[in-house]
């Protein structure tokens, strides 16, 4: 992680993401649990930040699918307690997209399609972009983590962004 290239992809995603970060509700993910003991919103950085690099390296739309990926799962509640009538499975995409417009304004087509389909093949359609499959591909790998108890590997990048949006912040409100 100390790396000068991983320090790039650190600053890169920052750029593309930081102000969806800074968000007070993109931070209030950090009180659902996703899989135990993974927040929400520490599960969405990883996801989001691996959608990042594999479609920067390929050069895809990374921007455009590192700030969908980062809102794939911003459904903003405790699936554990919380219970709609469909299963949460089915229901959480639609009320992540719905969150992820209502406080950021229209999505762009690609993004709205992504998070709609990101739990395919639960979900029928499968994903209409190759961003789309890079985020149903990295949420599932950071859900076999999270199974394999593996995922506080990626939390020394996960504190290395912290520190820089803290530093961007203090950057932009010297005082
Ligand atoms: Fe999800
Ligand atoms: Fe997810």
């Amino acid at each position: 992680m100390q790396s000068e290239k991983q320090e790039e992809w650190v600053r890169g995603y920052c750029d593309v993401v930081g102000d969806l970060l800074q968000h007070e509700k993109v931070q209030q993910m950090r009180q659902y649990p996703h899989h135990k003991p993974v927040d929400t919103l520490y599960h969405s950085v990883y996801v989001s930040f691996l959608t990042y690099r594999i479609c920067a390296s390929l050069h895809w739309h990374a921007r455009e699918a590192a700030r969908a990926a980062l809102l794939h799962d911003f459904y903003l509640y405790n699936w554990y307690v919380d219970k709609h009538d469909e299963g949460h499975a089915w229901y959480h995409p639609k009320e992540a997209l719905k969150n992820a417009e209502y406080y950021f304004g229209p999505l762009t087509p690609m993004q709205r399609d992504m998070i709609l389909s990101h739990m395919w093949p639960l979900h029928i359609a499968p994903p209409r972009s190759r961003e789309g499959m890079v985020l149903t591909f990295a949420d599932k790998v950071g859900a076999v983590r999270d199974f394999l108890r593996l995922s506080k590997r990626f939390r020394p990048v996960y504190t290395r962004i912290e520190t820089e949006m803290k530093r961007r912040e203090r950057l932009a409100n010297p005082c």
